[in-house]
């Protein structure tokens, strides 16, 4: 099978998750460096300190990049590194990171997509009041003008925010994320309001202060549910329940991309939600619905639901469903759903940002890294896509999470999603048989895909 001429074929990563040097060269804690020295908040007591270490293995890390023939990476930039008490003050070295990083790609011909926001918020700010505070978005903005002026002459592909859903559900309501917080649903809804309006001031600021035109987009936490069986009343079901607004929480999509793409919160949230609403201004609106140029979304697994009445019902997944190592089922259909779904709904062409899995690797007798669950996934996962391309959705791009082992967040290290096998003793580099395996997908454009 092959993809489209031009397909985006990518790998993507996290500043938290594989930069370490957490007090090198200026960087100021975020909520995730405090969140991790809290006993029994993750695995092992691992914390983003070291990891990977890309900091220091930056050229070989790109150089690996080249080899395996990316089209692009897709990398988040740490907040703390370039603007170390959040606003005001630019750490020169922060930005030079940054630098290094994007001219390498670009020397290689490796195209770079920028993720502003993957989580590590600044602690200086969260002792201001983080997201609660109403001049958290202005501070966004801020942060953005900075990274704008800096890159915005050779960046071409920013994203705003990776996953709200992540960062506020489980961060400011549920405690499990960073910075662990437990506040009231009004808390949260003031919380999420404010990072929508982040999110529009920071497309208006790249629009007006990024030399190079920019492609601009978001990246929301694809909660997908995918129809039981193709019949028109399960394939409606599921589209139902991928856009409804139904827990009095923030874990779904429409509370988010609505706003962000149609300019308006969902019905049933603002009925289910109305005691809770943060007042909202007509101009807030239009701040925060921003013209953007794809629909960025990571895409994993999928809940499948059948239609009943008017309703949904999930199906139990079956005890021989294929799971990963993060326990979530194998559930290749989400790439087919997923993107139908949000092109429809939302009309932009769809790039996924991130589909991988945790798998049980380690280093063989042979001194390989053998991963045929890797490859077997995204083979799977791959066919799915394609077939929506066939069936008309646009979708422009591919990124593999990720490109090495790194820092899974709660799990820590003890859960490997990369192509890039890390030895965490002696940061030591080896590609996984996928690595191999993603290099004939790119170099053939897909054709190495069994139909
Ligand atoms: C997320 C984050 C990534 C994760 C990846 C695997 O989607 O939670 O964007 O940082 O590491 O998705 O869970």
């Amino acid at each position: 099978m092959s993809f489209p001429e031009n397909f985006v074929w990518g790998a993507a990563s996290a500043s938290y998750q594989i930069e370490g040097a957490v007090k090198t060269d200026g960087r100021t804690p975020s909520v995730l460096d405090t969140f991790c020295k809290q006993p029994g908040k993750v695995w092992g007591g691992h914390t983003g300190e070291v990891g990977p270490d890309h900091y220091h293995h930056l050229e070989e890390d790109v150089e690996l990049m080249a080899e395996l023939g990316l089209k692009a990476y897709r990398f988040s930039v740490s907040w703390t590194r370039v603007l170390p008490e959040g606003t005001g003050a630019i750490n020169p070295k922060g930005i030079a990171f940054y630098d290094r990083l994007i001219d390498r790609l670009l020397a290689k011909g490796i195209e770079p997509w920028l993720t502003i926001f993957h989580w590590d918020y600044p602690e200086v700010l969260f002792q201001r009041g983080g997201w609660l505070n109403a001049d958290s978005p202005d501070w966004f903005a801020e942060y953005t003008g900075v990274l704008a002026d800096a890159f915005g002459d050779r960046v071409t592909n920013w994203m705003t925010l990776n996953e709200p859903q992540g960062f506020v559900h489980f961060g400011l309501h549920k405690g499990a994320h960073a910075p662990g917080l437990h506040l009231s649903l009004k808390e949260v809804l003031t919380a999420g309001h404010h990072v929508l309006l982040a999110h529009g001031k920071s497309v208006q600021t790249l629009r007006a202060r990024c030399a190079k035109q920019p492609r601009i987009g978001v990246v929301p936490v694809g909660l997908h549910f995918i129809p039981a069986t193709e019949t028109p009343r399960d394939i409606a079901a599921a589209r139902k329940a991928t856009f409804a607004v139904k827990k009095r929480n923030t874990w779904n999509t429409a509370w988010w991309m609505d706003p962000m793409i149609l300019g308006t919160y969902p019905e049933d949230g603002l009925r289910l939600f109305e005691k809770e609403l943060p007042p909202v201004k007509p101009s807030d609106m239009e701040t925060i619905a921003q013209p953007l140029d794809f629909f960025g979304t990571t895409i994993y697994s999928a809940v499948e639901v059948k239609a009943i009445g008017y309703g949904w019902e999930v199906v139990p997944t079956e005890p021989n469903c294929p799971r990963t190592s993060m326990d979530w089922p194998v559930t290749p259909e989400a790439l087919y759903w997923g993107p139908r779904f949000f092109h429809e709904r939302y009309g932009l062409p769809v790039i996924i940002m991130e589909n991988g899995l945790a798998n049980n690797d380690w280093i063989h007798l042979d001194g390989k890294v053998h991963d045929p669950q890797r490859i077997d996934f995204t083979t799977r996962y791959l066919q799915a896509l394609h077939r929506a391309i066939m069936d008309g959705i646009r979708v422009d791009g591919y990124f593999h999470w990720s490109i090495t082992d790194n820092f899974e967040w709660a799990e820590g290290y003890r859960k490997r999603f990369g192509l890039i096998y890390i030895d965490y003793e002696t940061g030591r580099r080896i590609p996984k048989d996928s690595y191999d395996w993603y290099l004939e997908v790119i170099r053939s454009n897909g054709r190495s895909i069994p139909e």
